[in-house]
């Protein structure tokens, strides 16, 4: 049998870009409209530079941390996305590989698998929702998700519902049945490996949304429930309180830009937040997270914990998001590119790297715990970081 083993995240995504389908493939890539955001999340780390030492590094380095409530090994989670047809085993999959490794994971309300068989796969599990549906339907995904054990609820709030991209959207079905088997077949065809791995767990993607459902309704498609979700107003930040409230636990609001709405996200009961663009998915031409992320962290002021996600690929990306003053980041697409690749073994291949990577970079900066981090471990060119926006 082939190695599935890999070096890296961008390894990771080549293999994954052989093996999936074009349309699950570029549902992946995704980002809004030009693609300046997606673009900007990761080359905004590379303008980032480090200071290393010469002599007198550690041999070894502390990186355990607690995320929501939740002990972990490293300051890694994994970022909920809602994305279907990557590997039969799915969200499951992703949880076997956290468990294993020992770090917490957000799980979609828009993902592939029911809560419960993912919760029972990583008790560190939150269960993430979008403000969709009615206000009863949002109660009970929340009831459904405290009954199955979540270790806290997600809430994210940076979705613009654009719709055009520049390089074309896939072509994603409704459902499976012959008749888009048929119509898909050219670019399924292509792919024997992903094929097979459906063939050898005797199933096709169903593209249904098991975990948006109430009171015993039937399973939406994907495309129903995004509907439904289009179709709600936004929420308030008095709505965002009614929520928290009831939730009455850890409660992250993700996507926050700005330090002003990181106050509010407190003021109305967050207990984290995740600095965020949606990986390049929210209104395009909003700056990667770890250029407001400092604005964001002196607004906090300590009073809750700072995530951040979008553009991590590797375990220097992480140590610059801490030394910028996140407590932990969220990874999107570098897991989604070791699911696609190997399944729980890929997830945890990539969770590998990062650790690897972290070890690495932290001993070359001559620090022994990601306690010791801080702006001075990076080189910040003029103008990385735009300017509040006034308030
Ligand atoms: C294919 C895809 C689906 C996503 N679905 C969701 C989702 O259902 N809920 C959510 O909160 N974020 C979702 N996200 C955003 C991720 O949680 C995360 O913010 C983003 O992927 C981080 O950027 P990165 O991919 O560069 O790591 C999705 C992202 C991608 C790429």
């Amino acid at each position: 049998m082939a190695n599935e083993w890999f070096e890296s995240v961008a390894v990771a995504k080549a293999r994954a870009k052989k093996r999936l389908p074009r349309s699950v493939f570029g549902a992946i890539v995704a980002g809004a409209e030009a693609g300046v955001s997606a673009a900007d999340n990761l080359s905004a780390f590379d303008e980032l530079g480090l200071r290393p030492v010469a002599a007198g590094q550690s041999a070894g380095c502390e990186m355990s941390t607690t995320i929501m409530g939740q002990p972990s090994s490293m300051p890694v989670m994994i970022s909920p996305t809602g994305v279907q047809a990557v590997h039969p085993d799915g969200e499951v999959a992703v949880g076997r590989a956290t468990a294993a490794r020992g770090v917490p994971m957000g799980l979609s309300s828009f993902g592939s698998k029911p809560l419960e068989e993912v919760i029972e796969a990583n008790a560190q599990t939150f269960f993430q929702i979008y403000w969709a549906g009615d206000r009863d339907s949002m109660s009970a995904r929340m009831e459904r998700a405290k009954a199955a054990g979540a270790a806290g609820l997600i809430l994210t709030l940076d979705w613009s519902f654009s719709h055009g991209r520049d390089w074309g959207s896939p072509s994603i079905p409704e459902k499976i049945d012959l008749k888009t088997m048929i119509e898909h077949a050219p670019d399924v065809i292509t792919r024997p490996k992903w094929l097979m791995s459906w063939a050898k767990n005797r199933s096709l993607p169903d593209l249904g949304v098991p975990n948006f459902p109430t009171g015993g309704d039937p399973v939406p498609g994907f495309f129903e429930a995004y509907g439904a979700w289009m179709g709600t107003p936004p929420p308030t930040w008095q709505d965002i309180a009614g929520l928290a409230a009831e939730w009455d636990g850890q409660f992250m609001v993700k996507g926050i830009g700005r330090g002003d709405e990181a106050r509010r996200a407190i003021d109305a009961g967050a207990t984290a937040i995740s600095v965020s663009n949606h990986g390049g998915n929210n209104v395009d031409s909003s700056p990667a997270p770890i250029r407001v992320l400092p604005e964001v962290v002196e607004a906090v002021a300590g009073q809750c914990q700072v995530l951040m996600d979008g553009g991590i690929r590797r375990g220097s990306d992480v140590v610059k998001a801490l030394a910028f003053g996140a407590d932990a980041v969220l990874i999107g697409r570098a897991y989604l590119w070791g699911l696609a690749v190997n399944g729980q073994g890929g997830v945890e291949n990539v969770l590998d790297v990062l650790r690897g990577g972290i070890d690495a970079t932290m001993r070359g900066l001559g620090k022994s715990s990601i306690a010791e981090l801080s702006m001075a471990d990076v080189v910040v060119p003029p103008g990385f970081c735009p300017p509040a926006p006034p308030v």
